[in-house]
């Protein structure tokens, strides 16, 4: 068994027949591995969240945009969500039609919004200046507007989205300036929605923050209630980052459960007839993908033994920005007992900024020159948000399918790519 930690993968057989040294030799790291069979498990699991036949799973494509991964969650049933010219792009190129995106963005040009108003999707706007902004681009049309339910969560101060100190969302005590916006520009209000953040380990604060959106639902004028579209209650389900300490999972039946009976409850009451959407990204894609990196330097600086990799903070930036955990597995070559033991290390990618750190005084088996680290739960916020910061090119991705094939869904980029927007300028 040559690999020094790889329990985790193996329980899953997440590469199949395929070795990731042989992968990483092959397609040349970092690279990004994803597992189509895990992708469909998570789709599912959200799917299976409540059996309401207005109920449908909103996938939030920032959290990874590539078309392949976008294909396969279309052939699940789900639906996405576009915040960027861009992000709709990806969406149209895997497939997905106008009535399938809802375009739930912030602050946006007036270019921006007639782009998404030219393609006809429903606009989620987050303030009371943009919803007159739209107004005047789009009178007797469609809106939507995010609501802030004053309840926040997230894995950190930067990714909580809802409560007393965020830019987004209008107060629910504004709803009377949104409808006499709606009704000077003659818009249909059609959807309310909401985010209150990511990352959530218990159901707790979402399920309130829920009936916060659906009380304000109920405050509504009858003729909008009955004209109304959708309730999007936003996303932020969790997943379990601590793999090898074996940290427990969201529990989706006990939420899903809840969720069911208060859709079905006010439905009840209210005669509500339309769409009610959640909105992951995390939780769809993230464990699905694996980073595979490989360590070109150890070295003992002081008191700390750094293992040096290519995997910089412009490949996958969570620990640098929000001191994120990663688990990861060490896969070395060889055969028979090849491990030396354990001890505290850092690890460090090849950027020229000392808080390029992917993992900080960890302890871990000893890391060696040659060895290829998995980074574990890295398909969601890893490819999107990597960068070419000091010109580095950002990596390939392939998918482990569930044939066991290996299909490349993203070449590694090169100095060309680079350069592609300075050409002829020069
Ligand atoms: N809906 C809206 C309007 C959002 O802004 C987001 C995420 C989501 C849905 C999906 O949230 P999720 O289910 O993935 O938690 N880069 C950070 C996360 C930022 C999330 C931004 N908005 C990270 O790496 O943890």
């Amino acid at each position: 068994m040559p690999d020094i930690r790889s329990a985790y993968s193996d329980s899953l057989n997440f590469y199949g027949w395929h070795r990731p040294r042989a992968l990483a030799e092959k397609y040349g790291t970092p690279l990004y591995v994803y597992n189509e069979r895990v992708l469909r498990e998570r789709c599912r699991d959200m799917k299976g969240l409540s059996p309401h036949p207005g109920f449908n799973v909103n996938y939030s494509v920032k959290a990874n945009a590539n078309p392949a991964l976008l294909r396969i969650i279309r052939e699940e049933g789900l639906v996405v969500d576009a915040m960027s010219p861009g992000e709709l792009r990806m969406n149209q190129v895997a497939g997905f039609t106008p009535k399938e995106i809802l375009y739930i963005s912030n602050n946006n040009s007036r270019e921006e919004l007639q782009n998404a108003l030219k393609h006809t999707l429903l606009v989620s706007v987050d303030s009371l200046c943009q919803l007159d902004t739209l107004g005047q681009l789009f009178p007797d049309g469609r809106v939507m507007v995010r609501f802030n339910p004053g309840i926040g969560a997230g894995h950190h101060s930067k990714v909580i989205t809802a409560g007393k100190e965020t830019k987004f969302g209008v107060t629910p005590d504004r709803m009377d300036e949104v409808l006499s916006l709606c009704a000077r520009h003659r818009l249909a209000l059609a959807g309310i929605n909401q985010h209150i953040g990511s990352l959530f380990m218990q159901p707790q604060c979402y399920l309130e923050a829920a009936r916060v959106l659906l009380e304000l639902a109920s405050t509504l004028p009858k003729d909008i209630l009955k004209t109304l579209e959708v309730i999007n209650f936003g996303g932020g389900f969790g997943i379990p980052y601590h793999k090898y300490d074996n940290e427990a999972r969201l529990d989706i039946a006990t939420l899903g459960n809840r969720l069911h009976e208060t859709l079905c409850s006010w439905t009840d009451k209210t005669g509500y007839a339309g769409h009610f959407l959640v909105e992951p990204g995390r939780y769809i894609i993230a464990e699905c993908g694996i980073l595979l990196g490989a360590v070109h330097a150890v070295k003992d600086n002081g008191d700390t033994r750094y293992v040096g990799t290519d995997i910089g903070f412009n490949v996958l930036a969570r620990p640098a920005m929000y001191d994120s955990f990663h688990d990861v597995e060490i896969y070395r070559q060889g055969n028979g007992d090849s491990s030396n033991g354990h001890m505290e290390q850092t690890i460090v990618g090849n950027i020229c900024e000392s808080g390029d750190i992917l993992i900080k005084k960890r302890l871990l088996p000893v890391v060696c020159e040659g060895d290829v680290l998995g980074i574990l739960d890295a398909g969601a916020y890893g490819f999107s948000m990597a960068s070419t910061y000091n010109q580095r090119f950002r990596p390939a991705e392939i998918l482990i399918a569930e044939s066991g094939d290996v299909k490349l869904i993203r070449r590694r980029e090169t100095a060309e790519d680079l350069l592609r927007s300075v050409d002829g300028l020069l």
